[in-house]
């Protein structure tokens, strides 16, 4: 890269569904690309936000009896808190409901109109409701007539519009993705648009009757019209510069990297450039597509119901390692599976043993040998001087990987130096040269493990922001804001000991506990608690403090919803309202009540249990239940009692 300035975008997200792992993703790499960018010493503006007209806002707006706008304020605040939550920082937040916004559409649009780009003609064709669009019967023919993503039947629309004369682009952007090869990437990508572009190249619909979709941006020349969907969306990364004339807009726009899963690379290919170049908007500078999170062998997705959402598993595991996580299993272009078995497995093998343990080792060792100081180097030897050197080269190489997408390997290379570090220390080992009385020798030997532990926490900062700060706090330490510092550690600083980074977590059996619902935890809860009080399923009779009972939060709510869990004979979903919330428990009382049996039930649940997963289902809380015998009672309230009311 030329400047040293980056503009990195994520998708507008639509509204009408709740933030998950794909969306946490996307953004979650932008966040950690601007932080490497940073510290390489480049300008970086940071844009994310919500993308909010549109029929299926409308149509979720009024199931819920709000109007759009309302839906939108509450569905929009919903993804901006949750950024700050997983450590995302982003510069901005955009609306496409905002008035910044829609006035730069308008203008676009109106510039488009007056120069003749845009014309009025009458089409017909099959409409998904759900991807707001018509298809062709090429792309239909391929999915045997129904919508690829909806798996629904088009339906026949036939109705004037407006048409953007993208076809007039076509050759310009074949030219331009054939000048620029890394326009486009991964490289798949690229071939993919290249191919689509192969068969001529149709005019672009930009508009839907307001009479049958109200909920858009008037067209500044024909009121009758609203912008159709991505007229509107990708003009965002634009206004939120305040182009034409912001300061902003001259600054980032020459940077701009766009960030997107597969599923949107044709408006960002293809409409989006052809808009820039029909404006007299230089286009942007790369757009970087990745593939999608796997839940199983479907895409994750709102429409097919299995989602994660990051805060689940941010709550036991840390959002470092949620970051990390995502940011090392994936490889940016392809596809990655979401398992929380790869995760648990990720996060104990390199966070807790690579990592965790070379910290606790050695600062540990500093205690014991060094007086609790980080001690100085001596003379190195070829060993000492070869671990540091894969450190530092994993520094030099870090922007070439950056540039290049391979975030998994920039990590993966970053751990290659800290397990040499732990198989340094393992070789060398300080504790016997300790015992020769070679003083010098051990603090050389701890003082280039440290060194180079300090290279590789910078390294991953971007990261785990907040864990690797701790760590390098540890050493008395600061990020260098001006960039990764090979020099950082600094001898006579007095280091701490003693403290673990990141606590192992066990997955245990998926196996409910008889009673409660609240089976073994999938996630281990019960490593921060080992006193844990439930032994085989039974309570344990031991006596506890009133103040340890204290803790527990009890709580009446109501049973909305029951179903049955596929394959497990003994487990109920259940939907509770709890007042101020409504949540899911999973509970194992499948063979004592019928679910309809359970709707509508007044019940008591320990609301602040850690959330843990059965059967691939979040339970978020315990019911409690007697039993008599092989009998068992679901315990209630003895007369109606608001949801949400505290039980002590
Ligand atoms: N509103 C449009 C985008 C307009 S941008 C000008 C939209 N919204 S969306 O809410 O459906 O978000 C799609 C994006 O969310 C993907 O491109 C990706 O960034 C992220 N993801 C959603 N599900 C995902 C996966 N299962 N896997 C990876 N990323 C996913 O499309």
């Amino acid at each position: 890269m030329s400047d040293k300035r980056i503009y990195l975008t994520t998708p507008i997200y639509y509204v009408n569904a709740r933030p998950h792992i794909g969306h946490a993703y996307t953004t979650i790499v932008c966040d950690v690309v601007r932080r490497y960018y940073r510290l390489l010493g480049y300008d970086t503006y940071f844009l994310t936000g919500t993308d909010e007209h549109g029929t299926k806002v409308l149509q979720a707006a009024e199931r819920e009896g709000l109007t759009p706008l309302q839906f939108a304020d509450r569905n929009s605040q919903a993804f901006r808190d949750l950024w700050p939550q997983l450590s995302i920082v982003p510069d901005d937040f955009i609306r496409t409901t905002e008035a910044r916004h829609k006035r730069v559409v308008a203008r676009i649009l109106q510039n488009l109109y007056d120069r003749g780009e845009i014309y009025f003609e009458r089409y017909g064709g099959p409409y998904c409701v759900g991807c707001e669009r018509f298809f062709t019967e090429t792309e239909l023919a391929e999915s045997g007539g129904l919508c690829p993503d909806h798996q629904t039947q088009p339906v026949w629309i036939e109705e004037q519009n407006y048409f953007f004369r993208m076809s007039n682009y076509q050759q310009w952007l074949i030219d331009h993705i054939r000048a620029n090869p890394d326009f486009i990437r991964p490289e798949r990508y690229r071939n993919e648009i290249l191919s689509f572009l192969a068969e001529p190249l149709r005019d672009l619909c930009i508009s839907r009757p307001a009479s049958r979709l109200p909920w858009g941006i008037p067209l500044p020349f024909d009121p009758n019209y609203v912008t159709y969907v991505w007229f509107d969306a990708l003009v965002n990364y634009v206004s939120a510069l305040d182009w034409p004339d912001g300061e902003r807009f001259a600054r980032y726009w020459p940077a701009a990297e766009h960030y997107i899963a597969k599923d949107i690379l044709k408006p960002h290919a293809v409409y989006w450039p052809t808009m820039l170049r029909a404006a007299g908007i230089p286009v942007y500078r790369h757009l970087n597509v990745h593939g999608y999170w796997k839940s199983g062998e479907f895409k994750m997705s709102k429409s097919l119901g299995n989602v994660t959402n990051p805060l689940d598993l941010a709550t036991v595991y840390g959002v470092d390692a949620l970051r990390y996580f995502l940011m090392r299993e994936m490889v940016f272009g392809l596809d990655a599976a979401f398992e929380e078995t790869a995760f648990n497995e990720r996060y104990n093998s390199n966070l807790a043993d690579d990592l965790g343990n070379l910290l606790s080792r050695l600062t540990a060792m500093i205690h014991k040998y060094c007086g609790g100081r980080v001690p100085p180097a001596h003379a190195l030897e070829p060993d000492d001087e070869a671990v540091l050197a894969q450190a530092d080269a994993v520094v030099r190489s870090a922007p070439q990987w950056l540039d290049e997408l391979k975030f998994h390997q920039l990590i993966e290379e970053t751990l290659q130096a800290v397990r040499a570090l732990n198989r340094y220390i393992n070789d060398r080992a300080p504790w016997a040269l300790a015992r020769q009385g070679r003083r010098d020798r051990v603090e050389t030997i701890l003082h280039t493990a440290a060194r180079g532990a300090v290279v590789a926490l910078q390294l991953l900062e971007p990261v785990m922001p907040t864990k690797m700060a701790e760590a390098l706090s540890w050493f008395g330490l600061e990020m260098n804001p001006a960039g990764i510092d090979l020099q950082l550690l600094k001898v006579g600083a007095p280091v701490a000991a003693g403290q673990v980074l990141f606590p192992k977590v066990r997955l245990d059996e998926e196996k409910p506990a008889e009673t409660t619902g609240a089976a073994k935890p999938a996630v281990a809860a019960a490593i921060k608690n080992p006193k844990s009080t439930l032994q085989n399923g039974k309570p344990a009779m031991s006596e506890i403090t009133f103040e340890e009972f204290q803790k527990l939060d009890l709580r009446v709510a109501r049973v909305l919803e029951a179903a049955p869990v596929e394959g497990a004979q003994k487990l109920v979903r259940l939907l509770i309202d709890l007042g101020a919330e409504q949540r899911q428990i999973v509970a194992g009382i499948a063979q004592h009540y019928a679910p309809e049996q359970l709707v509508g039930k007044t019940i008591v649940v320990v609301a602040n249990l850690a959330p843990r997963k059965l059967r691939g289902l979040l339970s978020q809380g315990m019911l409690l239940a007697a039993h008599d015998g092989d009998a068992l009672r679901l315990v209630t309230t003895d007369a109606a009692c608001a949801p949400g009311s505290p039980v002590s």
